[in-house]
């Protein structure tokens, strides 16, 4: 019988050997056993993100925890920050900064195009910003930005480089030590292949000393980073019952990722993209994500206008694969296929294989320009 596979841009499909973690007796937050598997962990996590010199948090939550914990604990109500928008989650962060009561100054791009560091640095000419957040890999577009380019331009204007990663660390390359930025933040349930519930989040000494100094200290309690370090330290310690069964999970696909070599998974995560790429290349599609900037870890393409969910279904249940359709205004037009994790040579060719005579049995492939044009359009 044929397996069905997931294929969407997170979560992603787990091993054997992290599901029958889960599955083991239920272990004390505070048992030794537990706390030390914990601080195992968070050694494991520093190796995903090359972090050696800054602080490796992890706490229960989901991407969007990591997020806003990363606002509260760096902007004080007033500051003004820049969002660099690519997409849907850049759109996400300029709302968290602003229920958060910083002045929110935005670069918008069209959907597929990637945030420019001239541009950055032409603004950052122009005027100061505490923060600047940019996504490394939007999961809306596909598009990977350049984080090092723009993280330096942050770091030579002065202000603080928050990265989200949630769509990148550990499928698109990131070395948190050498980068230089101030926060990058991830979730487990992506290229790290753990199941949903934790976030990892990275942290320079400069802002780690800032939150110290802060002339208003950071407001959240949970949200607060400063307040989780001592736990971080010593797992021993309590703050809040962490989701016991995912931490032990994520330290198992954690070990798996060292087991396969951080650069090996980059590689494989190249290698899986461009298969896929070239294979959906013999239908008539257009690639959101301009060329050059497509992320190793998701494809988005453009289909007939209101025939994405067809196409959705059929792969479902023909070929019992799930894919993600576009997210907005883009839900009826554009299908994004996840290509991280764990996934294989032979799963990604399957994949290829269905969508190619999907498209081509619903004949609903579509060279058509992505509505809103590729001319750049940064905003003020
Ligand atoms: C780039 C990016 N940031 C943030 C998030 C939010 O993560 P979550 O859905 O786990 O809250 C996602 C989720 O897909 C994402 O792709």
């Amino acid at each position: 019988m044929t397996e069905s596979l997931l294929m969407i841009p997170g979560p992603t499909n787990i091993s054997e050997r992290v599901r029958e973690v889960m599955s083991r007796p239920q272990q004390g937050h505070g048992s030794p056993e537990f706390t030390e598997k914990f601080g195992e962990m968070l050694k494991l996590a520093r190796l995903a993100f090359k972090n050696n010199n800054g602080t490796q948090f992890a706490f229960t939550g989901s991407g969007t925890l990591a997020m806003e914990t990363s606002v509260v604990s760096t902007v004080q109500p007033g500051d003004k920050v820049l969002v660099l928008d690519t997409g849907y989650f850049g759109q996400r962060m300029a709302s968290i900064n602003e229920a958060h009561g910083a002045q929110v100054s935005q670069l918008q791009y069209p959907l597929g195009m990637h945030a420019d560091p001239d541009e950055l640095r032409a603004r950052l000419r122009k005027e100061n910003f505490r923060a600047v957040f940019i996504t490394h890999v939007d999961t809306s577009s596909a598009v990977v930005n350049p984080i090092k380019e723009l993280v330096a331009e942050c770091k030579s204007a002065g202000a603080f480089a928050l990265v989200d990663s949630v769509c990148g660390l550990a499928g698109e390359e990131l070395d948190f030590d050498r980068l230089g930025a101030d926060i990058v933040f991830t979730a487990s349930q992506k290229a790290i292949a753990a199941p949903p519930g934790a976030v990892l989040i990275a942290v320079s000494n400069d802002l780690l000393g800032y939150f110290q100094k802060r002339a208003k200290p950071i407001e959240g309690w949970y949200l607060n980073l400063l307040r989780w370090k001592p736990i971080m330290d010593d797992p021993k310690m309590y703050l809040a019952t962490p989701a016991v069964q995912i931490m032990l999970a994520l330290r198992e696909a954690l070990l798996e990722l060292k087991e396969e070599g951080v650069e090996e998974r980059w590689r494989r995560h190249r290698n899986l993209a461009e298969k896929i790429r070239e294979g959906l290349q013999r239908m008539d599609i257009e690639f959101v994500a301009e060329e050059g900037y497509r992320a190793n870890t998701l494809t988005g393409f453009i289909v007939k206008e209101g025939l994405a969910p067809d196409v959705q279904k059929e792969l479902r249940a023909s070929y019992k694969i799930e894919v993600a359709r576009g997210l907005g205004d883009y839900s009826g037009r554009m299908i994004r296929i996840g290509h991280m994790g764990i996934l294989t040579a032979e799963q990604a060719d399957r994949a290829v294989t269905s969508v190619c005579e999907t498209l081509a049995k619903l004949g609903v492939a579509a060279s058509v320009p992505v509505p809103g044009g590729r001319t750049r359009n940064p905003g003020t």
